[in-house]
């Protein structure tokens, strides 16, 4: 059996996550799960919140709570959503389990070992007062181009210049205020990045073929400006630390750089789903480590920002290590969504945000929406008139009112059961091998990732049944030739149990609806495999349906106006 091993770039556990992140990794990933759950692949879909960090530190200072408190207060919130998004992960992690610790040693231990990391001296900012070193956004003060006296140590949020902490005027800590910043060597590690550039060159040249353009220009361009070598360690207390058996204790105090351990995360979070359902070691190790998990294949989803990380940085981690670590076999990236032709901004709260988005509409509606307009190819933007379209034309008037019309008819004309009169003739003939051709493209896309083009043929699927329902036009039928109105009714509701397989992976909600109205639904729907001639004549005739309550409201223009109004997508940024 195939088995497939899917991770999502894991979020930053600070605060709830907006439309753009969803779309960017974990939406998708979730897609194809369960488009592999579907299939009867082996699947493992895994991610997790990524704790770690200067800002997360920050953040929680300034909600006045503890960093653990504060991790496990949002991570609770993020799963929640994500549960209720229809994010269906196998586990949603934390980059702070002791699972996630171990394994980030183990990483650390044997890059060591194998002369890859190295110690250095670097100059930072430290604070008597606080009695610690500062990174360097932890330094705030007056900006020596712009003059704004709240410029961050790392850049100028007015200006947007990059700074150092030393360029600021006045500078004081951004934890107590304290004035007596001053400038002290400090000792970190190094991962030796610039070993491993032919290797990870060819690497990244054996995938020209199965990754998006998108993702292997943005590592070559990194590959030719030539890489540095990498501080992975910071001067934090909250993190990992780094064990005192590496570099003789020289860094005794200090933690790993969160992006060395986020995505290590991946693996700890299998750990983490092992242990937590009693299965042992090998169950993890399986998926990502020896001869065992040769067979797997890996899928990473992300987005662009994060395309560096997954294709330099841990898979030099990987390599280093020199033992048989699963590297990424194919890497999912995505551009980003804008919104009302501007940036959503998490800082600047601007856009909409999952939590608000589930206030006002079921998931599945931002799900179709976000995935028929994934940003592949280039950006893509949400306007709210856009959206209402949308959902108005694709969801309400093709899909729902198809499966509305044909069950609601079979009730009022033919008892609420599958009719048995009439034989399908070349008029149903000729939709099964539309049908076909179409259901054959549409796996096809999905097996590459390619989710806009899924989503057309998946709409054009929707829009081929509406055509051959007008044709066959049963409602007309009905009086003189009943046999013939029998035939389309039975083709119709054929065709609203096949949708109810077609759309799982991407409406999960809506989908079980829709073949509930058929028939009860396993948890995981199975991908119709057969031929459709088959697939679309196997309701018993007499079988029972049940027709389902309106499935998509349609979205009036007063709701437009109110949510621009409520969310701000009226075009100012
Ligand atoms: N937290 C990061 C972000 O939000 C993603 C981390 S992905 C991993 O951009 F590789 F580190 F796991
Ligand atoms: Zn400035």
């Amino acid at each position: 059996m195939k088995r497939v091993l899917i991770t999502s770039a894991i979020p930053s556990v600070n605060g709830v996550k907006h439309l753009g992140n969803l779309v960017g990794s974990m939406l998708p990933a979730d897609v194809f799960a369960r488009f592999c759950r579907a299939r009867g692949y082996d699947t493992l879909s895994i991610c997790a919140t990524d704790e770690h960090g200067a800002p997360i530190e920050l953040a929680a200072a300034e909600d006045g709570i503890a960093v653990k408190e504060y991790c496990d207060k949002w991570h609770a919130v993020q799963k929640d959503l994500g549960d209720r998004f229809g994010l269906s992960w196998d586990h949603f992690g934390r980059s702070s389990s002791p699972q996630n610790r171990a394994l980030t040693e183990h990483f650390a231990r044997a890059l060591w070992k194998n002369g890859l990391l190295e110690v250095r001296t670097t100059k930072q900012a430290y604070s008597a007062t606080d009695g610690r070193f500062l990174p360097d956004r932890y330094v705030i003060g007056t900006c020596p181009h712009c003059g704004y006296d709240r410029a961050r140590g790392d850049q100028c949020e007015n200006c947007t210049r990059v700074l150092d902490p030393i360029d600021l005027i006045d500078p004081r800590s951004a934890v107590s205020g304290a004035r007596d910043i001053e400038i002290r060597d400090s000792q970190h590690l190094f991962l030796k990045q610039s070993k491993f550039v032919d290797k990870l060159r060819a690497w990244i040249a054996g995938h020209v073929h199965d990754w998006p353009v998108l993702v292997t220009s943005i590592a070559n361009k990194w590959l030719d400006e030539g890489l540095q070598d990498r501080g992975i360690t910071r001067d934090l207390e909250w993190g990992i630390p780094v064990p005192d058996d590496i570099a003789g204790g020289q860094l005794k105090g200090k933690v790993f750089y969160v992006w060395f351990d986020a995505p290590i995360e991946y693996i700890g979070a299998t750990k983490e789903w092992a242990d937590k359902n009693s299965l042992g070691d090998d169950a993890w190790r399986d998926w990502w480590y020896g001869d065992k998990a040769k067979d797997v294949t890996y899928f990473e989803f992300m987005g662009k920002d994060n395309v560096p990380f997954h294709t330099i940085i841990f898979p030099a981690m990987i390599m280093g290590t020199g033992e048989p670590w699963k590297l990424v076999d194919r890497l999912k990236g995505f551009n980003y969504i804008n919104y009302d032709g501007g940036k959503f901004s998490t800082s600047g709260k601007r856009g909409l945000f999952m939590d608000s988005a589930l206030e006002i509409l079921p998931a599945d509606y931002w799900r179709y929406y976000l995935m028929a307009n994934a940003p592949e190819s280039s950006d893509s933007n949400f306007t709210w008139e856009h959206f209402a379209g949308v959902i108005n034309k694709d969801l309400a008037d093709v899909l729902g009112n198809f499966v509305n019309r044909v069950t609601k008819f079979c009730v009022a004309r033919f008892d609420g059961k599958v009719p048995s009169e009439g034989v399908y003739g070349e008029d149903e003939n000729a939709l099964c091998a539309e049908l076909d051709r179409r259901v054959a493209q549409y796996t096809d896309y999905l097996e590459a990732l390619e989710f806009r083009k899924a989503l057309g043929e998946l709409r054009a699927i929707w829009v081929a049944a509406n055509e051959y329902i007008t044709r066959s036009a049963p409602w007309t039928h009905f009086k003189n030739d009943r046999a013939q109105a029998a035939v389309g009714i039975r083709m119709g509701l054929n065709l609203v149990h096949l949708f109810g397989h077609l759309a799982w992976p991407v409406m999960p909600n809506a989908a079980r609806a829709i073949h509930h109205a058929i028939q009860d639904s396993p948890p995981v729907i199975p991908w119709p495999d057969e031929p459709m001639k088959e697939f679309l004549d196997q309701l018993e005739p007499g079988q029972a349906i049940n027709p389902p309550d309106v499935l998509f409201a349609k979205i009036t223009d007063e709701q437009v106006a109110d949510w621009q109004l409520r969310f701000g997508g009226m075009g100012e940024s």
